[in-house]
């Protein structure tokens, strides 16, 4: 039966007693629920790998526990954790077939020979790889799709608990990591196991995961289904890295208002969609956001308009997405706004207003993203 898996309170220093000590994990408290799949998402160096490790117990931690049900699984050698884990690069034995790839952890816990045939033709069925298991090759004969799969199929085939994916798409070319992803969550579904997927690609976490957790500099920033990241992030770092957010440059005039800098906009956001920490006082610097499709572009200036230069335009099926340049002090860099239809009279290099739709702005505190 499958249990819940729960970090609290992880903290990992790496080198504590050095003169840089590296304080990857800070703080770290979430659970996942049986048979969930679980993206663990953020930059470089935010600390994917090593809370991955640190749940398969191949690295310790500074403080805190991880929890298995009601099983403290801290103090439990890697070997005891019936824990599957993929790695970025695949990490296959060349020297063998993929049989015997697949077979080797089955063999070292001494299985019979019978029982080893029918968990390796299973798994590979479950994998798609009934075909190729039939010519056996070396894995250095298939391609890198079918290798991952050969991966993962060796990480399955022990019927474990959990299964930790790093970044396993990662060496793929894009059109495969497509495919892959649906492959990853069709194999996860089957097998129902507790999974957690490790990736820096928020399309792919948000395509993929029941629910993620964007991991920013060791912290846990903000946990949720992709839909909830995207509609309501809990600040600017979060709204920056699931989707785009077009950020102005303001300072606060009310408890929920801030006027655009370089003009006489003032933007009331309604209260549930203010991320500003409390007691920020009038004149703060901050920024009002606005997703692509919370901002729309028209013809007439008015007192809620903001001066744009069309950059780009660029049809995406959808959506007719309009990239635009601000005054340099409202944001240096260019904002997308995705409109509906095509707007007949905008050309390239035109000079139009933007606008917020009513109640769709977003306040944060103004602080670096990333
Ligand atoms: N063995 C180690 N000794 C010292 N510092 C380490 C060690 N392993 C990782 N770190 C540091 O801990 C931090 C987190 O590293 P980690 O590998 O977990 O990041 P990551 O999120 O997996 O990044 P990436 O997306 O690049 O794989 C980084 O600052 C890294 O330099
Ligand atoms: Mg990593």
């Amino acid at each position: 039966m499958s249990l819940n898996l729960t970090y609290s309170k992880i903290n990992k220093i790496f080198e504590p007693d050095s003169k840089n000590p590296v304080h990857a994990l800070k703080d770290v408290s979430f659970s996942i629920e049986p048979g969930e799949l679980f993206c663990l998402l953020g930059p470089s160096g935010c600390g994917k790998t090593t809370l991955l490790r640190a749940t398969a117990g191949l690295e310790t931690i500074t403080s805190g526990h991880i929890l298995y049900g009601d099983m403290d699984m801290t103090s439990i050698p890697p070997f005891r954790r019936n824990i599957g884990m993929v790695f970025q690069s695949f990490a296959l034995y060349p020297h063998m077939n993929i049989f015997e790839n697949v077979a080797y952890g089955l063999r070292v816990r001494k299985m019979e020979e019978k029982e080893i045939k029918r968990r390796v033709t299973e798994v590979m069925e479950l994998v798609g790889l009934t075909e190729e298991l039939k010519r056996n090759p070396s894995p250095t004969g298939l391609s890198g799709g079918q290798q991952q799969r050969v991966a993962i199929a060796r990480a399955l085939v022990y019927d474990p608990d959990i299964l930790l994916l790093d970044e396993p798409l990662a060496n793929l070319d894009a059109k495969l990591r497509r495919y892959m992803r649906a492959e990853i969550r069709r194999i996860q579904k089957a097998t129902n196991i507790t999974t957690i997927f490790v990736t820096h690609d928020q399309e792919e976490a948000m395509a993929i995961g029941d629910r993620l957790a964007v991991l920013h500099k060791g912290v846990v920033e903000q946990i949720g289904t992709s839909d909830e990241l995207y509609t309501n992030p809990s600040n600017a770092f979060v709204a920056n890295f699931i989707g785009k957010m077009n950020f102005f440059n303001a300072s606060l005039v009310g408890s929920h208002s801030a006027k655009i800098d370089a003009t006489d906009v003032t933007v009331e956001v309604r209260p549930e969609r203010s991320r500003l920490e409390a007691g920020l006082k009038k004149g703060s610097e901050v920024f009002v956001g606005a997703r692509p499709e919370q901002l729309e572009i028209v013809e007439e200036a008015s007192d809620q308009t903001i001066a744009a230069t069309v950059q780009i335009i660029q049809h995406l099926g959808q959506v007719v997405r309009y990239e635009v340049l601000l005054d340099k002090a409202i944001s240096p860099a260019t904002m997308e706004i995705d409109m509906p239809h095509y707007l007949s009279n905008v050309r390239e290099q035109d000079s139009v207003f933007i606008r917020f739709k009513e109640g769709m702005p977003f306040l944060f505190n103004r602080e670096e993203q990333n």
